[in-house]
């Protein structure tokens, strides 16, 4: 069982497979305390690393300075105004205008597996691998019950925390911050690890010591966003890929978040996790519920990459739903790089035509097939199609592409509005606006009020429609913009402060409605390439498009931050035509294959006019990607060496669970004469097992492979922008 209660020191003890987590019911008033998180313990008596009686908590609660041991007993759940002046997790406005609230234990409940969040992307698990504890705490002046939610994934070494807040009283209140995580530690020479980013660089790493004062990432334009992954850990400072403590918290939610650490005088750390409260105030009327979205807490003293294999497994088994997960994606063709808006159903099909002979196996018709949609600065919102483009509707078409043997997919951005567009004439008020400024444009669009439920349904009606009109199996549902001007027709004045997480409800209610009517469906997230990636869309979507760069030297950092937290699996990435769009820069097509291989894999060129030598090559990168892929996909991933930190080369590989199998990549970036050769060693094989090489006739051990590792590339090597990839067998 992975929680214990302990009645003897009122202590609940939290087991994964290799970490612990101990909580502490404090004294009469029963404040709820953070007492260990780390390294696997038999012993739940760790009461005394709360140093009552000692500084900083130096006087018991009722002791004549009640306000010093407020402001520093370690908290699981810290709230506003009564003595702790660190990041609240919860704070309320009353009506009488204060915003003060506590949090003091109740009861509880153990049970072996996980309930579901309503509405929201969850972690689910069996009654075999999770159990959850809801520790039920109150505030008695207010009348709230503040239950705190704890589900143990023990096989992948994750905790997921949420908090309910229920109004059990009979006063009207608004809550105005309720984060989903907190925890209070002592520093350890930590650094923190965040991801930052922007259109076309997303998840580039950034990591700097913890110093004293508030260090985070936010959101706060309506999606998870590119700015910053919701992801924040702090990690020792001599951590690595392979050792030192790590403790990260990510967040199963795509829209604006909260993630931030921060020091205090004795060197204590708190750490949060949450919606951010910029334009939060959430009406909670008496009877009434609010269920914050779900945080996943990951320690590993196997530094980064441990962090990674937890967080990878975690994944694919508790969040990703789809029945794709564990499955070869079909290998795909999209236009958008191909044509952009230029293409009609010909096109359309003699590029099915080529790809089919190569292997190829789904046609994917991005943006400009719908409306007045021959560019992008109209027509969002008209989803139905122009039969200027495609004569006879979809149908002809799809059953053109079916006969090649081939699936077919389509491109969506079902959040928007274009003011151009027959929707916005006869429902400009559908749009996301103030009711007295003009709002923003990008890309010449604007965002639907999807909080609007006639809004949502008429969208989702008309994307239904075209679904049903032919054998679609593949959606990629786009969406290119932030959200600002927020304003509502419809919600009343006190909550309009609850726009933008109703705004993610919605979005998320129709994901659920498209997949219970298209159960098959394979469905691919994007936001301007990887705007939205995070854990709440892999709920709906196996997979999510990484980025609008896919030049494959811009990609090794973004595959790189992106790989960091999420499977591989999941990482949309495609081989594109050179020159690249984005960069200008050419590469081999074979490196540009390698590097996508890394992900889900696909083209986005068009096939009908690239070079014949690259052509020639693309049958036998299809093969090769059936051939190594469930390595890639389910397999753990291992980090060689880092481009982004070395400037001159990027490995990394992928073995299979058994360890019979792994996959190595190793891209040579810029060559440069007279340096010692680069011998890598590989990482997570069995050192007893006996392996071939791909292209060697002699066989090495794991140890060897491990220890002494494989010379990839000489002095007088490869050159620059060239890739090897290695597959790697038990003899
Ligand atoms: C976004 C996506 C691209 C493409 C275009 C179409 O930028 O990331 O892949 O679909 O929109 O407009």
């Amino acid at each position: 069982m992975g929680i214990t209660y302990f009645e003897d020191n009122k202590v609940f003890k939290l087991d994964t497979n290799r970490s612990t987590y101990i909580i502490h019911i404090l004294g009469d008033e029963k404040f709820v305390s953070h007492v260990y998180y780390g390294h696997k313990l038999d012993s739940h008596k760790l009461n005394y690393l709360m140093l009552m009686g000692q500084e900083p908590v130096a006087s018991k609660p009722m002791d004549r300075d009640r306000l010093g041991f407020m402001s520093n007993f370690p908290k699981e759940y810290p709230t506003a105004g009564l003595g702790d002046f660190k990041e609240d997790a919860l704070s309320i406005r009353r009506k009488n205008g204060t915003f003060a609230v506590g949090l003091n234990y109740k009861s509880h409940n153990i049970y072996k597996g996980k309930k579901a969040l309503k509405g929201l992307p969850h972690a689910f698990g069996t009654e075999e691998n999770v159990t959850t504890l809801e520790l039920i705490c109150e505030d008695a002046p207010t009348g709230l019950e503040i239950t705190l939610n704890y589900s143990v994934f023990e096989d992948t070494d994750i905790i997921v925390r949420s908090t309910t807040i229920k109004n059990a009283g009979n006063e009207s209140l608004y809550l105005t911050r309720a984060l989903s995580a907190a925890m209070d530690f002592d520093n350890d020479n930590y650094d923190i690890l965040t991801l930052y980013g922007d259109w076309a660089k997303e998840a580039q790493i950034s990591r700097c010591p913890l110093t004293y004062g508030k260090h985070g990432v936010e959101s706060v334009n309506g999606k998870s966003g590119v700015t910053y992954q919701p992801f924040i850990a702090v990690l020792q400072h001599n951590a690595d890929q392979d050792k030192g403590e790590v403790y990260g918290m990510h967040f199963i939610y795509s829209g604006n978040f909260l993630a931030n650490v921060s020091m205090v005088h004795y060197e204590k750390v708190r750490m949060v996790m949450g919606i951010s409260p910029y334009n939060f105030n959430w009406l909670l009327e008496p009877g009434e519920e609010f269920q914050t979205p779900e945080a996943v807490l990951v320690h590993s003293e196997e530094g980064i990459g441990g962090m990674t294999r937890s967080l990878h497994d975690f994944y694919r088994d508790h969040v990703i739903r789809s029945k794709y997960v564990h499955k070869k994606r079909p290998v795909l063709i999209n236009n958008w790089e191909a044509t952009y808006f230029d293409f009609n159903s010909d096109k359309l099909v003699s590029i099915a035509e080529e790809a089919a002979k190569s292997g190829i196996e789904m046609l994917v018709m991005d943006d400009g097939w719908f409306g007045i949609r021959n560019d992008d600065s109209r027509g969002l919102g008209d989803w139905f199609v122009n039969e200027d483009k495609l004569p006879g509707g979809l149908k002809p078409l799809v059953d053109r592409v079916n006969a090649l043997g081939m699936k077919f997919g389509i491109w969506f951005e079902p959040e928007m509005i274009c003011p151009v567009s027959e929707l916005y004439e006869q429902h400009p008020d559908w749009a996301i606006a103030l009711p007295d400024r003009k709002p923003a444009c990008s890309r010449s669009q604007y965002v639907l009020d999807l909080t609007r439920e006639e809004v949502a349904d008429a969208v989702y009606k008309m994307v239904y429609d075209v679904l049903k009109s032919a054998n679609i199996e593949y959606v990629k549902w786009d969406m290119n913009r932030q959200l600002c001007d927020i304003g509502s027709a419809t919600l009343p004045p006190e909550r309009m402060g609850e726009f933008h997480h109703r705004y993610m409800l919605a979005v998320y209610r129709m994901q659920e409605r498209l997949l219970t009517d298209f159960p098959d469906l394979l469905l691919e997230n994007c936001s301007s390439g990887g705007a939205r990636f995070d854990p709440g869309m892999l709920f709906y979507g196996p997979q999510i498009w990484a980025s609008d760069d896919s030049d494959a030297i811009e990609r090794l950092s973004i595959q790189e931050g992106l790989g960091m937290l999420y499977p591989l699996s999941s990482i949309g990435a495609h081989v594109s035509d050179c020159p690249n769009h984005n960069t200008g820069r050419t590469t081999p097509f074979e490196t540009r294959g390698i590097v996508a291989m890394a992900g889900t894999f696909g083209y986005e060129l068009d096939i009908t006019r690239i070079p014949e030598a690259d052509r020639a090559q693309i049958p036998g990168q299809v093969k090769r990607y059936h051939e190594v892929n469930h390595i890639v996909r389910d397999g753990d991933y291992y980090r060689l060496a880092q481009y982004s930190e070395n400037n001159r080369w990027d490995a990394y590989m992928s073995v299979t669970k058994d360890k019979k199998e792994a996959l190595v990549t190793y891209v040579r970036v810029i060559n440069r004469v007279c340096e010692k050769p680069v011998r890598v060693k590989l990482k997570g094989l069995d050192p007893a097992k006996t392996y071939t090489v791909e292209g060697e006739d002699r066989t090495y051990t794991g140890e060897e492979l491990m220890y002494g590792g494989i010379v990839f590339d000489t002095p007088y090597g490869m050159g620059d922008f060239k890739a090897k990839m290695l597959h790697i067998k038990e003899k």
